[in-house]
């Protein structure tokens, strides 16, 4: 099983978002392993988005990202961090496919509701970043075989 880590941006709570926006996480079949709400300082935005440093727009994003709450989710499954992807579409969300969470919920590159882990890598160091060791959760859950079958979890 792969766990990987889906930020909700300052938008979602702002624009009351939250609640639909993780239902689709759970209706999918993404088990919740990790949720809390908090404020990112700069030097965990600046570790978390230390590729784009460079970029023209990072002073712009690490603003956004730190002067307001996030929320931040590690969920767990087969495949998380593609089905993740999946699940949140293009970071260009004009361009994102309808259906997709940005598809649906914004028409805006930065303003792009969440984050999801790009790789596997990733994923691991960034659910690291955002999650000690205690606030992470193995249990198991009732409906789980009717989620996946049983050579899919091998
Ligand atoms: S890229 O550019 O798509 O290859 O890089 P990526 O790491 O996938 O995503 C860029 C992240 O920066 C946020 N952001 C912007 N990207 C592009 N242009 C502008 N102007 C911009 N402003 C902010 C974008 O939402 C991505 O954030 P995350 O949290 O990674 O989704």
């Amino acid at each position: 099983m792969e766990r990987t880590l889906i930020l909700f941006k300052p938008d979602v709570l702002q624009r009351g978002l939250l609640g639909e926006i993780i239902t689709r996480f759970e209706k999918k079949g993404l088990k919740i392993v990790g949720l809390k709400m908090l404020r990112m300082g700069p030097a965990v935005a600046k570790e978390h988005y230390a590729h784009l440093a460079a970029k023209p727009f990072y002073p712009g994003l690490e603003h956004f990202m730190t002067h307001h709450p996030v929320v931040a989710m590690a969920v767990e499954g087969v495949e998380a961090v593609e089905v993740g992807r999946k699940l949140a579409g293009a970071t260009n969300a004009r361009k994102a496919e309808a259906g997709t969470i940005r598809g649906d919920f914004s028409n805006s590159t930065s303003r792009n509701v969440i984050h999801a882990s790009d790789s596997l890598e990733t994923a691991q160091k960034e659910v690291a970043r955002f999650f000690r060791g205690e606030e992470l959760f193995d249990y198991g859950m009732a409906l789980h075989e009717y989620f996946y079958a049983e050579d899919e979890l091998k």
